[in-house]
């Protein structure tokens, strides 16, 4: 770094890295001078909209330059850019990365290091790619102690969500997610939740300090909700989103990933299509939302920017990372003591005494019933249920017991309500 002018590279040259390099090869910054002096791609024989004396495919040219005082990581999966990051950080080089796998997996690590190296780590794209969500969390909020931290924060799975809404199956909203490129030909991390309860892991630990492991977010997909599940949310005036939401009160600290039905007049049910929203509660902010793209590559490559600039004002100032890590303030919470309100579907059987049966099993779980529909006659009748709020515990027994009910033909369906 000299006068203001920074010496960067890029770890790949995919969907994001190329936008990025555009972006960084025509970066207009009166204050800031950016050079990027390399690029490292695994096949240097591809041919790239920039500078092919830019390309190289050995890590180590990056790694022992000197002059590179900034590395900007987008190659996807976990390894090698978990290791090339820690040894930059560990070089004294600054890292932005986008890369929420590696955030999830070692980001309370990877910040020590930053720290430790007096270097700086940004992952802004990491949640929520194009929307500045990070930063306002961890620099605007840094006085405000949050007590929830909620998000739509899978475009993928709320495309299709919003796609089911609108009158689709789930299996044709998945395929035109997929034909679309919105949804990998394997939608397993995004339809099963997996790709959000990463982001709920990073989000963890800048709002709340805690370092969840994948194994203590309790995580749900879509792939089991019907388009009856929406006609029945409809007519309960509300919607079906995937939320991650992240409670922290006097009774402990909780993270899950799950379907949920959402009032129509809430915010997060405001959230359509492949766009995302991080929703955050604290006694002095009262309620705030922040949404826009979680996908793609230039809302991506801006964030990414953004990152940038704020590494070099860092480096200028010869401070380090500014995430101020939080200390947990309570203790974990188990899934199971979670309150939830649950709306259940039932095929049951239209005969004297279900309904009786079915609500003596909830009150000995104490749980109590908030509405029942029931709908059909004979063999076939739906009865539909939701609850008031009661222990995760208390509402899965009850189901237990009901779905062992002779009159109770199947448990259709059990979702959430957000609370
Ligand atoms: N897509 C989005 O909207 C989005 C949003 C937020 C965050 N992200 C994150 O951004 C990151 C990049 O995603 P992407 O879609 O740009 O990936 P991509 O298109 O698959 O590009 C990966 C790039 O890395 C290079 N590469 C991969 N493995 C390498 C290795 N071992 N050594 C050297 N180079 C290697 C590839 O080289 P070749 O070009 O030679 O193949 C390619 O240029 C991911 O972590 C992703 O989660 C993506």
């Amino acid at each position: 770094m000299k006068n203001n002018s920074y010496t960067v590279a890029v770890l790949g040259a995919g969907n994001i890295g190329s936008a990025v390099i555009s972006r960084l090869l025509h970066l207009d910054n009166e204050v800031i001078n950016i050079n990027l002096s390399k690029v490292l791609v695994s096949d240097s024989t591809k041919d790239r909209d920039f500078d092919s004396n830019l390309i190289t495919e050995d890590f180590n040219e990056i790694a022992n330059d000197e002059n590179i005082d900034l590395v900007i990581e987008v190659l996807g999966g976990v390894e090698p850019g978990k290791e090339y990051i820690k040894e930059l950080l560990q070089k004294g080089k600054s890292v932005i990365t986008a890369n929420k796998d590696i955030i999830a997996d070692c980001g309370e690590e990877l910040i020590k290091t930053a720290q430790e190296n007096n270097a700086c780590l940004y992952f802004e794209a990491a949640v929520a790619a194009g929307i500045p969500v990070l930063k306002p969390l961890i620099e605007s909020l840094r006085g405000e102690e949050l007590s929830r931290v909620a998000g739509i924060i899978n475009g993928t799975s709320n495309y299709i969500l919003t796609a089911m809404e609108e009158g689709s199956t789930y299996g044709d909203a998945l395929q035109n997610a997929q034909e679309l490129g919105y949804a990998e030909p394997d939608p397993t991390n995004d339809v099963e939740g997996i790709d959000a309860k990463y982001k709920a892991m990073i989000l963890s630990l800048l709002c709340f300090g805690v370092s969840p492991s994948t194994d203590d977010v309790y995580t749900e997909g879509i792939s089991k909700i019907t388009k009856e599940d929406f006609d029945w949310a409809k007519r309960l005036n509300k919607t079906i989103k995937l939320v991650a939401q992240i409670d922290n009160s006097q009774e402990g600290f909780n993270a899950r990933v799950y379907p949920v039905l959402v009032d129509s007049k809430h915010p997060l049910a405001a959230i359509r299509g492949a766009l995302n929203a991080v929703l955050v509660e604290g006694e002095n902010i009262n309620q705030l939302v922040f949404s826009g793209p979680g996908a793609g590559a230039a809302p991506t490559a801006s964030a990414i920017i953004g990152d940038v600039l704020s590494a070099c004002h860092q480096m200028a100032s010869n401070q380090t990372n500014w995430y101020p890590l939080r200390t947990p303030k309570t203790g974990d919470k188990a899934i199971k003591d979670v309150d939830s309100s649950w709306f259940i579907r039932l095929s049951v059987k239209d005969e004297p005494g279900v309904l009786a049966a079915i609500a003596s099993l909830f009150g000995k779980n104490n749980v109590s019933i908030e509405s029942v529909i029931q709908e059909g006659r004979g063999d076939n009748a739906e009865l539909v249920l939701v609850t008031h709020e009661a222990s995760e515990h208390n509402l899965t027994s009850s189901i237990d017991s009901i779905a062992n009910l002779d009159s109770v033909s199947s448990v259709t369906s059990t979702i959430r309500v957000y609370l």
